[in-house]
């Protein structure tokens, strides 16, 4: 596969430590089983992810306990493998970015893990993420991850839904209680998803579940993971999910992937679709002083062999920083800054009245402006977007 045209190229976007690229270990430890057919790919052992994700220049990983730790595993079996995974940590300089805990695979969960309507699944499912917090902890993973793969319904007669939200948020707020009671540097960040692998999941996109932290008791630790393709679902724009959860200073985590509207969720390689959509999310993310990792939550397509699995995490990284460089090119192209002055894009950031008092409110009222005055101006959107089309297509 011959993905650089030239050594200078190759150089120029080699992702480093410090681009702070992260992969799950179900990412690359994906083996291409679907609802449809069986595994195309052989189990990948952790560690060799880790060196492999390390030679390619990525700086961190994030995991399910289940992804480390099998569930039968003694408590003496759990701590080898936690330390051999310390051990190549250290041996790569890779670090472990987010953990999170597995609440949808087992059948235990089938009703859900914080939702279920029994009760002593629910104790057991805060019960499994207490042990697996522990071994993020014990890995320094500085966000924790919740997403409810289970919480959900299909048969909406099953489940009152002010009630699984009680449930949810119980749940969360203990894990706070606990996460504080032991000190770990750790926050907590909500992944919504609107379906899959439940009919209607609780907490389905970015808005419900900035409107749920709100509600919590803790909500200065509790932020969003979001994720493209899960916005994408929903025929919602991820661009702006993630611009309204950095507005709210909520972006603790990303989940970055490719994803067509209104499919199931396809995990596809970084930036594979939607292009202009992909390069707007870079543009945001580096402008806005976010810090956290640029983990990607995809996998190789299931016609992949194992070397293939490489070439999408490599893939991954590279669109990113070509969309990186993308986005300094707009920044200093004085034709795009005339088209964002011809569209007034700056006026936006001037307050439009100021705070209220009675004599701003007179003032107004008496010289509103005349909309049909007003009405005549255009916004030369069509050439800013045009500008945009082409600097994406490499014509400028
Ligand atoms: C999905 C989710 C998961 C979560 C992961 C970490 O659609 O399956 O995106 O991949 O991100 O469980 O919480
Ligand atoms: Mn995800
Ligand atoms: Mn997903």
């Amino acid at each position: 596969m011959v993905l650089v045209e030239s050594v200078a190229n190759s150089e120029r976007y080699r992702p480093t430590r410090a681009d702070k690229f992260s992969f799950g270990l179900w990412t690359v430890g994906n083996s291409g089983r679907d609802p449809f057919g069986e595994a195309t790919r052989a189990r990948v052992d952790p560690n060799d992810s880790v060196r492999h994700l390390a030679e390619l220049g990525a700086f961190g990983i994030s995991m399910h306990d289940d992804d480390l730790v099998p569930y039968d595993a003694t408590p003496a079996e759990r701590d080898q493998i936690v330390g051999r995974l310390r051990r190549t940590l250290d041996e790569t300089g890779m670090v472990v970015s987010m953990a999170t805990t597995n609440l949808f695979n087992h059948p235990v969960f089938k009703d859900g893990a914080f939702t279920s309507n029994d009760r002593g699944v629910r104790r057991y499912a805060i019960a499994k993420t207490m042990r697996a917090i522990d071994i993020g902890a014990e890995l320094g993973a500085p966000v924790y991850v919740f997403w409810g793969g289970r919480e959900g319904v299909e048969a909406m007669a099953a489940k009152r839904p002010a009630d699984a939200l009680d449930r949810y948020r119980e749940a969360i707020d203990f894990l706070c209680g606990y996460v504080l009671d032991r000190k770990y540097a750790m926050r907590l960040a909500i992944e919504p998803k609107p379906n899959e692998p439940r009919g209607d999941a609780f907490l389905p996109t970015v808005g419900h579940a900035l409107a749920f932290i709100g509600s919590l008791e803790h909500p200065e630790m509790v932020g969003l993971n979001p994720e493209t393709a899960h916005e994408t679902m929903s025929g919602l724009s991820f661009y702006h999910a993630v611009a309204q959860t950095l507005w709210h200073g909520k972006l603790f985590h990303i989940d970055l992937n490719g994803q067509k509207m209104g499919r199931y969720d396809q995990d596809l390689r970084f930036g594979s679709e939607g292009i202009k959509d992909t390069f707007f999310l870079v543009k945001l993310l580096e402008e806005s002083g976010y810090q956290g990792p640029r983990h990607f939550d995809a996998h190789a397509y299931r016609v992949e062999d194992a070397a293939g699995v490489w070439d999408f995490a490599a893939g991954c990284m590279r669109t990113y920083l070509l969309l990186r460089e993308k986005a300094r090119q707009f920044a200093d192209d004085p034709e795009i800054a005339a088209a964002l002055m011809a569209a007034s894009v700056a006026e936006l950031a001037e307050p439009t009245v100021g705070a209220y008092s009675a004599d701003a409110a007179a003032a107004l009222r008496s010289a509103p402006g005349d909309p049909n005055v007003l009405a005549v101006r255009g916004y030369h959107n069509e050439r800013l977007d045009q500008l945009v089309m082409e600097l994406l297509m490499g014509a400028r």
